[in-house]
């Protein structure tokens, strides 16, 4: 009889995976371990060998498991690699604006949609308007496409209520699709994502709303565990980000920052002075803002795809790891900015246009998104007591997930222990 959480992967062409329990920095990015001919067992969702395909078998018979217990694939001519980490996306949302994306290729710029009232706010009022079904709907569709690329857990961020109703809906949605989906939501508070505009020109007060009336019930429900906030010019200074990242920190929310997004503004270093987990984007951070993000061990969270849709300068992947930096790749999800939950796209984009290898890829993809999701010791790699959270590539090698361009070579997904995506099912996409 077999048991659930029970499932041995047998065969693989290889084994690859980042070893480690918290992120990896440097040069260590490029350390896979790559075994041939490899095996996973996972026994009750917890992986609990890996090596080679005969070594494996021959453990778990001297151990004498049941194998009758075990759920058995054969993975010949297949890689085997973690389940992806996608650790920046704003999932749950009302509304598209794929009027706006007309826009900005005529020219209009990003921003100044914004400081019209469009952009974010746009989405806002959608997400505003929508009910809390309705918003669910959307999530569950958004992460079966993103279990397809093979993302076993997702970050997802509010932010756009920008009140304390919608604010906290957005959250509470992020728990049930968490509690109905397989992929693991980890959820932001991102309230302080643009000012709303009810409190246009008074992002100081609105900052005073956001620590005295949603951060306390935020916290005080466990709805998050990051708060985050849009560090950018002509939304919220560094000043605005310091002192709301301090409160909601002090209310057990861990910091992360939209951080030199679109102008220099030296949101990398208020990351390194106040240790957050994370800060992303970095498109125009500074040489300086790099060595305190590598010394403060800030995880550099890159979404190069959001660069290529607002056709704005890639953020300096290489030189953030020459520089010592941990980074973690990301797709950044959402209606406006970068509406691609594309690993495969992010991950061309980030060896063709950051000059990442695919070795420091997968390591980003992996151990480097659970660190920036504060999930590190659990998932990210496939070493025993982790979960047994994985993805089998149709093609040989970890070196097809940049190299296929734009398109996913994930063949089947595993969470805990269970296979929860088979794309043989759908016909197959083997090229
Ligand atoms: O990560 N820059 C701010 N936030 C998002 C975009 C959100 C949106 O455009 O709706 C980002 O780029
Ligand atoms: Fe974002």
């Amino acid at each position: 009889m077999k048991k659930d959480g029970n499932i041995i992967i047998i065969n693989a062409a290889e084994i690859a995976t980042p070893r480690g329990r918290s992120a990896r920095a440097g040069a260590s990015m490029a350390a896979l371990e790559v075994i041939p001919d490899g095996a996973v067992a996972v026994e009750g969702g917890t992986i609990t060998r890996v090596g080679p395909t005969a070594q494996v078998m021959a453990e778990l018979r001297a151990a004498g498991a049941d194998l009758s217990t075990y759920e058995t694939i054969d993975a010949a001519g297949r890689a085997v690699l973690p389940g992806f980490v996608d650790s920046h996306t704003h999932l749950v949302f009302g509304g598209y604006r794929a009027e706006e994306y007309a826009w900005r290729l005529k020219g209009v710029s990003y921003m100044d949609i914004l400081q019209r009232g469009g952009g974010i706010l746009s989405t806002v009022r959608a997400t505003r308007a929508a009910s809390a079904e309705e918003l669910f709907a959307l999530g569950r569709r958004r992460l079966d496409s993103m279990l397809a690329f093979g993302v076993t857990t997702v970050e997802g961020k509010s932010g756009y209520g920008l009140d304390r109703e919608t604010e906290i809906r957005q959250l509470e949605v992020m728990a049930a699709l968490d509690r109905a989906h397989p992929v693991d939501v980890v959820p932001t508070f991102m309230g302080a994502h643009a000012v709303p505009p009810e409190y246009k020109g008074r992002a100081d007060e609105f900052v005073d709303f956001l620590l005295a009336e949603v951060v306390p019930e935020v916290a005080g429900r466990k709805l998050a565990e990051f708060c985050d906030v849009f560090c950018e010019q002509g939304v919220f200074s560094v000043a605005q980000s310091r002192r709301l990242l301090a409160g909601a920190a002090a209310a057990g929310l861990r910091p992360k920052l939209h951080a030199d997004e679109i102008v220099p503004l030296g949101g990398a270093e208020l990351a390194a002075e106040i240790g957050a987990v994370s800060a992303d984007h970095l498109l125009h951070a500074s040489d300086e803002g790099l060595r305190r993000m590598a010394a403060a061990g800030v995880v550099a969270t890159l979404l190069p795809t959001t660069a290529f849709s607002l056709r704005e300068p890639y953020a300096r992947g290489r030189a953030m790891i020459d520089a010592g930096c941990a980074v973690a790749l990301a797709t950044d999800f959402n209606p406006g900015s970068c509406f691609s939950e594309s690993i495969p796209l992010a991950a061309a984009l980030a060896a063709l246009c950051m000059q990442l290898s695919p070795e420091e890829i997968v390591t980003a993809l992996t151990l480097n998104g659970a660190a920036a999701v504060g999930r590190a010791e659990r998932i990210g790699s496939l070493e025993p007591g982790k979960l047994g959270d994985l993805v089998i590539l149709e093609h040989p090698s970890y070196r097809f997930i940049p190299y296929h361009l734009g398109v996913s070579t994930v063949e089947k997904v595993i969470k805990r222990g269970g296979v929860v995506f088979d794309n043989l099912n759908h016909g197959g996409t083997r090229c």
